[in-house]
């Protein structure tokens, strides 16, 4: 009887374990959706603090304006490949994401995205929208 009490027990507490590990472990994410990225990307606020969404900063193309406060969306996926000798386009635009002031874009100033993404995102929201900017070629 005891066994199966203490059986019992350590499945329950393996069940937690993995429940505490699927939510927002940096692992557990799935591949990028760009469907879903690009609807958290078009979101006017982010985030548990409802940060100000990407777009209140970047304009899709000229169409919508002179990009005055960020890059235009529109061909940041074909220039993530060239930006940093060496860096791929995914890895690129995850560093844009998490770390804005590694690579500053010309034209811009340091310090002028918001710099606390990773934090406020889960890992699977940052796969989405990496996935939506490399598809905007
Ligand atoms: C407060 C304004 C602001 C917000 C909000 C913002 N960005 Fe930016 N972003 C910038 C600025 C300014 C730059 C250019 C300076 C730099 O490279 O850090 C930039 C650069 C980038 C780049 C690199 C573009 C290139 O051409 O190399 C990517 C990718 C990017 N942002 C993605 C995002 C995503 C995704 C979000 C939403 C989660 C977001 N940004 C929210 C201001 C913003």
């Amino acid at each position: 009887m005891r066994k199966i009490l203490v059986l019992v027990l350590l499945g329950l507490v393996s069940m937690m374990a993995l429940a505490a590990c699927s939510g927002g472990g940096s692992t557990a994410a799935g591949p990028g959706d760009v469907a879903r990225g690009k609807g958290l990307y078009n979101q006017k606020t982010l985030g548990p603090k409802s940060t100000e969404g990407c777009v209140s900063c970047h304009v899709y193309d000229e169409s919508g304006g002179k990009a005055e406060k960020a890059p235009y969306t529109k061909g940041t996926g074909t220039r993530a490949a060239s930006r940093v000798p060496g860096m791929s386009a995914e890895a690129y635009v995850r560093e844009s994401i998490v770390k804005p002031d590694a690579y500053v874009v010309e034209g811009f100033n340091k310090g002028d995205m918001y710099q606390f993404w990773e934090k406020d995102l889960t890992p699977q929201q940052m796969n989405d929208l990496i996935a939506y900017i490399l598809s905007e070629k």
